[in-house]
Formats: structure tokens, sequence, C-alpha cells
């Protein structure tokens, strides 16, 4: 390793938050079992919020942000992994409790790190990242009830925040698997991007931002919610008879209003999604999938790489919804 590396910081000093690219020492990296030399990050709406104003989600500062990274192991203090293994970290709480991804370089503790599988790139990883990571654990959850149905198929399946980093993937994966997919999306005029992802149909999400019926006309088979709100409403109240509607996120805010009534008459089923507190045998499963699920060609078309330095100046426009494409991390660029 060289004695210095790049890396953005981000600080607290009384009032006055900071975040900027610094040149550090080595030393910067403490605790961990192995280093890694990182080849990629990206961003998503969590590492926005850090950037901005640490997102009440860093407790100690100084700190390097970034939540998800790739690249190859440098050097080892454990049996297990060994100089030259390409990793991959996401959904470890690095990023907010231990130094991130952002940097050229990282010292992790063993749990936290995956073998990356054959099949996928460290690039390709994270133009995934925990935002695609989190949509196939979503679409899982949502082909479940094929199980417990005992095997009637998943077919109608509606994705909100569909052009989102979460949405896009789920719109993928779900469709590879099988299912026609609705996309739900503010921004119409990505309707043949959404469509090249998969999606059968694009609805306006102004037709779901409306106060829910008790009850709607029962469309769907499985639900991805990343917006949460009256959108979430809605589809709880259109979900058809022991539908699942995962939800992982609140991009347009943390309110629900909706009722028992489709809890009651449908069986239907909300399945919380979080993608950090989950066992590593679950991550290696799910990053073992993406090969089958994913068309990394056609994700690529919706990639933007950026520096460390730009990163900075357009983290910004994610918090604002205004972000078209998904941004990937060069840290060595
Ligand atoms: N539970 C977990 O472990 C986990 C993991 C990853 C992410 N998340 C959460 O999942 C959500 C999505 O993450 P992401 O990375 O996909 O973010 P993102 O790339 O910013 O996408 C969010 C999408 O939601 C839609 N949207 C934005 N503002 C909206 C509003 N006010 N009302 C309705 N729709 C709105 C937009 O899509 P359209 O323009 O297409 O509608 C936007 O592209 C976030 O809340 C994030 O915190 C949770």
């Amino acid at each position: 390793m060289n004695e210095k590396f790049k890396a953005i910081v981000v600080n607290q000093s009384a009032d006055h938050f900071s975040r900027e690219v610094k040149d550090l020492d080595k030393n910067f990296l403490k605790d961990g079992d192995v280093l890694v030399k990182i080849d990629y990050s990206d961003l998503n709406f969590k590492d926005a919020m850090i950037l901005k104003d640490g997102g009440k989600l860093i407790k100690e500062y100084p700190r390097i942000p970034g939540i998800d990274f790739s690249g190859t192991i440098e050097e080892s203090n454990v049996g297990e992994y060994k100089k030259g293994d390409q990793i991959i970290v996401n959904g470890s709480r690095v990023g907010e409790l231990y130094h991130g991804g952002y940097s050229q370089y990282a010292r992790v503790k063993k749990e936290f790190i995956i073998k990356k599988p054959e099949g996928i790139t460290t690039k390709q990883a994270m133009m995934l990242g925990t935002a695609g990571f989190t949509a196939i654990l979503c679409a899982f959850a949502v082909k479940a009830r094929e199980e417990l149905l005992l095997g009637e198929k998943v077919n109608e399946v509606l994705v909100t925040g569909a052009t989102g980093g979460v949405g896009s993937v789920a719109v993928m994966a779900l469709s590879k698997l099988g299912c026609n997919v609705t996309a739900i999306t503010g921004k119409m005029k990505q309707s043949s991007y959404l469509k090249d992802l998969g999606a059968k149909n694009v609805i306006d999400r102004k037709e779901f931002e409306v106060d829910p019926k008790l009850l709607g006309k029962g469309t769907w088979d499985g639900v991805v919610d990343t917006v949460g709100g009256n959108i979430l409403a809605n589809a709880i109240s259109q979900t058809k008879h022991s539908g699942i509607i995962a939800a992982c996120g609140n991009a347009s805010g943390n309110k629900l209003n909706t009722s028992v009534i489709p809890f009651i008459l449908r069986g239907i089923k909300l399945w919380g999604v979080d993608s950090v507190a989950i066992s590593k045998k679950r991550k290696e499963f799910v990053w073992g999938e993406t090969p089958k699920l994913i068309d990394f060609n056609t994700l690529e078309k919706s990639i933007k790489v950026v520096s460390l330095n730009e990163l900075l100046s357009i983290f910004p426009s994610m918090l604002e919804g205004k972000l078209t494409n998904k941004i990937l991390v060069d840290v060595n660029k």
C-alpha cells in the first residue's frame, strides 16, 4: 500500500459540517482484519443523506462515507481471505459506524466481506450496490407467494419509484423471474428505459398519489415499494388475495395511511425489507443470483461513472429526486 491515499472525509465541528476529498495517511484506517484496495463504490439515498449533513447516521467524526464498495484484498490477517481475493462489502454499516467506500483503501472486519461471485466483475457489483441488492431481496419476498400458495404463479407485479436505484433493478429482476411488471414513475419520459429493463406497462405516479379506497380492484400478485406514503397505501388497497408487498423505502416520506381491511379480507402481507441486519449466508445467496437476474449491458446504459470530486457536486440531485442515472464511483478516477 502507498503511504498516502485519497478519500472523501466528512467532519462536524460545532455547527459546521464539511465534506472534502483529502490525502490521508494509511494510519487513518485503524481496526479490521483485511485491507482492501477499492475499485468502485456507488451512490445510495443513504449516502446522499450522509454527504449532506451526516443524516444522523454518523456517530463519530471524522468519517469516510460510502456504504458499499468492491475491490481486491491487499493484506489479510485471517485464514479465510487472502491477498488477491476480489470482494464486495454492503450493508455492514461501513460509511456510518466504520470508514466506508469513498476511498482508495478500506480496512474492514472479516464478517463484512462477501467474496465476489463468478460471473460478475467488481464494477458490475457496484452498478448494483445496496440498491440493487435490496431490489433482489424484495423480488424474492414477492415471489414467496408462490410457495405460500403451493405453486400459484406470481404474474402481475407493481414496482414503485421505478426509475430509482432499487426500483430499476426490481423491474429487471422480476421480469427475468417471469412476472409482468408494471412500473410506477414520476418520470414518464423514462418509459422507454423502463420498458428496456423489462416493464410491460408504465403508470404515472400521480394516479397513485390520491387517497386510497378502503379496498380497490385486486390487481397485483405482488408489489415492490420504494416510496411509502399514499403510493404504498394505494398499492396495498389494490393487491390481490394473499399478495405480498415488499416495502423497503421511504422516498416520498415516512407516513402510511391505510386500514386493516385489505389485510383481513384479502390476507395480504406487508413484508418489510432491510438490507443491513441480514446474515452473511443470505448476502452470499443474493449476490450469487445476480448473474442470472441482471442484464448488465442494459443496466450499464443508465450508469454514470464519477470521481470522488465529481460525487461531491452530484449527490444533492439524488435528494431532490432529479437523478436520471445510477451513479458509480470510480475511486481511482
Ligand atoms: N430497506 C433497505 O435496506 C433499503 C436499501 C436501499 C434503499 N432503501 C430506501 O429505498 C428508497 C429508494 O432508494 P433508491 O436508492 O432507489 O433511491 P433513488 O435512486 O433516489 O430512487 C427513488 C425513486 O423514488 C421516486 N421518488 C422520489 N421522490 C419521490 C416522491 N416524493 N414521491 C414519489 N416517488 C418519489 C423516484 O422514482 P420515479 O421518478 O421513477 O417515480 C426516484 O427515482 C429510499 O427511501 C432508500 O432509503 C432502503
